[in-house]
């Protein structure tokens, strides 16, 4: 709504419905016969349905003559399988891009992807945005570029961090982390670069289960950080994740930006949310 609102434009109003067995039916009321349009689909919880409307959606444009298509998908599930990690597995991400790209998309936007392998592996122009700019804006304004230090939360964060660090003339930390891939376990070993600092802003691309920033920030306070700030691009947030992070004594504030919607029941006092549409509605002029 507020992207359409930013280029002066208005939304299409779509028909789906949905049958008993779960299945939608999907119908685009506007006249796009030669129009070039713009599908806005953010694919987290429920990812398989958001990404099936999309599916949908994209295909109900091309019938209708839709003349170029781009997909704004600020949320891009299933990027975090962008290769073989055990003898077995799919790639997600490939058969994602694969499909995307099925449906004659001619364009793609994306936000903050899991792998920066994302957008090489598209055959199709991909824009990929970034929250950095956003955040470096939002310390600046909490006053926290002073005496604090960044922290990346694994060694998948440096390139993040590093670029983060030049745009506010900041230093920076990287703990390694590592997760078992069988039971999920997550645990953080060593660090790189943590000096006298009380205060640490840990910067992620997502928080899905809480389980990095609430370790993170364990092994900060152990490493005498007295607070943590916390700036993450995608609240994917499953279920138990507010209430990590809500318990935590050493994260003071959570910032995540609105690629994915925060429903009500997972919004908590720390959080507070950066709108992207601005920067969305830029590109896509
Ligand atoms: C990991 O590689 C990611 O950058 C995030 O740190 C991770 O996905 C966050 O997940 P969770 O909140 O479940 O620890």
């Amino acid at each position: 709504m507020e992207i359409a609102r930013k280029l002066n434009t208005s939304l299409s109003p779509l028909e789906i419905h949905v049958l008993p067995d779960g299945e939608k039916r999907l119908r685009v009321l506007d006249k796009v016969l030669e129009e070039d349009c713009a599908v806005v689909q953010s694919c987290s919880t429920p990812v398989d349905q958001n990404y099936m409307e999309l599916f949908l959606l994209l295909d109900a444009l091309k019938r209708s003559g839709a003349r170029d298509i781009t997909a704004v998908i600020p949320y891009l599930g299933y990027a975090r399988q962008d290769h073989i990690f055990r003898e077995g597995e799919a790639v997600s991400l490939e058969v994602i891009i694969k499909i995307l790209e099925s449906m004659g998309v001619s364009k793609v936007i994306i936000f903050d992807p899991h792998t920066i392998k994302a957008k090489d592996l598209f055959h199709i122009p991909v824009s990929q945005l970034s929250a950095l700019k956003l955040f470096a804006e939002r310390i600046k304004e909490e006053g926290l570029e002073k005496n604090s230090i960044l922290v990346s939360p694994d060694m998948g964060g440096v390139r993040r961090i590093k670029i983060l660090s030049e745009i506010l003339d900041m230093p920076f930390a990287i703990l390694e982390k590592n997760r078992n891939l069988e039971t999920g376990e997550v645990k953080i070993e060593k660090s790189q670069g943590l000096n006298s600092y009380k205060r640490a802003i840990i910067v992620d691309d997502m928080i899905s289960s809480g389980g990095t920033i609430d370790i993170g920030a364990k092994y900060l306070r152990e490493n005498g950080i007295e607070e943590v700030f916390v700036f993450a691009t995608h609240a994917v947030f499953s279920d138990r994740a507010p209430k990590v992070l809500s318990a935590s004594e050493t994260v003071k504030k959570v910032f995540v930006t609105d690629t994915v919607k925060v429903p009500e029941n997972k919004q908590f006092p720390k959080l507070q949310v950066i709108p992207i549409a601005k920067m969305v509605a830029e590109n896509l002029k």
